[in-house]
């Protein structure tokens, strides 16, 4: 039996995604989820890439235990030296190098031959070991690299003290059948390839990143380096539930893997990765979209009353879904509710319990039945919400089909409450939105997406909003949940402005 090794690089190629940036907090957040889903390596981020890189690495290194924490860095001192600054309070830290090796990379990018490629990833691990001895290779483009020369390559970065060989597919160019074979003539060719853990990273170009992780894995690969609802670099990287999923649901086919992962946790950091990224899961997405667990046709519907099974290949609680659950209601008090925190793995101290308690009961005097999703969605919006720089203290929105829309709008900044009365917009969000940008007095703020979605099915379920903002040539996503759709757009919009301030606010305490 081999043991598959779980390397989830959402923090770090999934941050990658166009249009997305997390904060530390967020970042922490997803961290804590993924040690709970028992992933068996973090890649939390590539500290040489930003300050904020650096600092989240060294957040998540210094508070997320049980798990081995890895930080990329390029083929040279400066990037090694600052992700082990970054790493060093891991408790099982992992140095994780790369350099380009195929034809075309190393002629247009690096402006490298072979010998020089060769040179420059053995002094990279040489001296990356001089730090820890967990150390990852990865060969940039691997799969459209010389075979050979990977050999020879592998050989000398397992002897200059690599422990893991990483054979990324960069451009998600691999058909699985051949990636498979790539594999395995890697496998049996590269001397002491034995004695290391070989590992794949897979785009999906191409739509065949899990396909192709799975075909590695049946040819030798022990490691599989996955992304939370598969995003990462433009069409993303292998999806960690789809290659979990398959493994668990396909176990009479890969018989000899054992899967550690604690599958449950699964719809969970799904949902929390999308919120926090502000990336929509489209609704026929495999295992985490909306319907892949929903029956439309008559004869799909009677077949899984009758036997689940009929149509369905996997359990919708296998992993962590049980949205029609109804979990609390008016009725539930502080022990239930806590109850439920700690089933669902929330982790809250006494301070946050009761914020989120109060928050829980004003949601619950609205909303007649709460289930697993409209609770989650508020704790998520609560606890991970930037400080509040910018406070809504009033809203007043009219609007119709013969009214001008308008909005009056009062938000505290420090001690000082700033109104702006009856402003006018194409409609009661843009009104808003207006309003706020008078209040607030920037004129560098773009709204990149707005999107608006309801928690649950019904009149009465949750409105829960993104906001993207671009300013000054960042991104910062605003979230927020509430039964009124005005009052959600709102606090989403400021909760953008927040995360902004905060990171302005942290900049000049550096200075
Ligand atoms: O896609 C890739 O090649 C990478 C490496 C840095 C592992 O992300
Ligand atoms: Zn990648």
């Amino acid at each position: 039996m081999r043991k598959v090794k779980i390397f989830d690089t959402t923090l770090r190629d999934g941050e990658q995604s166009p249009g997305v940036s997390l904060t530390i907090e967020e970042k922490l957040a997803i961290a804590e989820q993924l040690s709970l889903l028992k992933v068996d390596v973090i890649e939390a981020g590539f500290p040489i890439s930003s300050e904020s890189d650096f600092e989240s690495v060294k957040e998540i290194a210094k508070k997320i235990r049980d798990v081995e924490i890895a930080a990329l860095a390029r083929s040279n001192y400066k990037d090694i030296d600052c992700a082990w600054e970054a790493l060093q309070e891991a408790e099982d830290p992992r140095i994780h190098v790369f350099i380009a090796t195929s034809p075309i990379h190393m002629k247009y990018k690096l402006k490298m031959n072979e010998e020089q490629v060769l040179e420059k990833a053995i002094e990279a691990v040489r001296y990356a070991s001089k730090y820890t001895s967990n150390i990852e290779f990865s060969a940039e483009d691997a799969s459209r690299s010389n075979l050979e020369f990977l050999y020879k390559l592998f050989e000398k970065v397992i002897e200059a003290g690599a422990k893991v060989i990483n054979v990324p597919d960069t451009v998600g160019y691999a058909i699985p059948e051949e990636f498979g074979e790539f594999i395995r003539k890697i496998k049996e060719n590269t001397k002491n390839i034995d004695k290391i853990e070989l590992s794949v990273h897979c785009h999906n170009d191409l739509g065949m990143a899990t396909a192709n992780t799975l075909a590695a894995l049946k040819n030798g690969a022990d490691q599989a380096e996955v992304a939370v609802n598969g995003i990462g670099e433009r069409a993303g990287n292998a999806a960690l539930e789809e290659v979990i999923m398959s493994l668990v649901t396909r176990k009479d086919y890969f018989q000899d893997f054992i899967v550690t992962q604690d599958t449950t946790k699964i719809m969970k950091l799904s949902n929390m990765v999308s919120k926090f990224t502000g990336m929509v899961i489209q609704p026929n997405k495999a295992i985490v979209g909306k319907n892949a667990f929903a029956h439309e046709s008559g004869i799909h519907q009677d077949g899984v009353i009758k036997e689940r099974t009929t149509y369905e290949i996997m359990d919708a609680k296998s992993i962590g879904l049980e949205k029609n659950n109804l979990v609390l209601g008016k009725h539930s008090g502080r022990h239930a509710f806590k109850e439920f925190l700690v089933k669902t793995g929330y982790k809250i101290d006494d301070e946050n319990f009761e914020k989120l308690f109060l928050k829980f009961k004003d949601l619950a005097s609205k909303k007649k039945n709460l289930n697993q999703v409209d609770v989650e969605a508020l704790i998520n919006d609560e606890l991970y919400k930037a400080e509040d720089y910018y406070k809504l203290e009033y809203l007043s929105v009219t609007t119709g089909n013969t009214t001008l829309p308008t909005a009056t709008i009062k938000v505290k900044v420090g001690d000082e409450v700033i109104e702006k009365a009856a402003c006018s917009g194409d409609g009661p969000i843009d009104a808003i939105f207006k309003a706020i940008n008078e209040i607030v007095d920037k004129d560098n703020i773009s709204l990149l997406s707005y999107k608006i979605e309801g928690v649950t099915e019904g009149t009465d379920a949750l409105g829960e909003t993104t906001v993207k903002l671009k300013i000054d040539d960042d991104i910062f996503v605003g979230h927020s949940v509430e039964t009124d759709i005005t009052h959600a757009s709102t606090l989403a919009y400021l909760n953008a402005l927040n995360k902004y301030m905060t990171k302005k606010l942290q900049e000049a305490k550096k200075i």
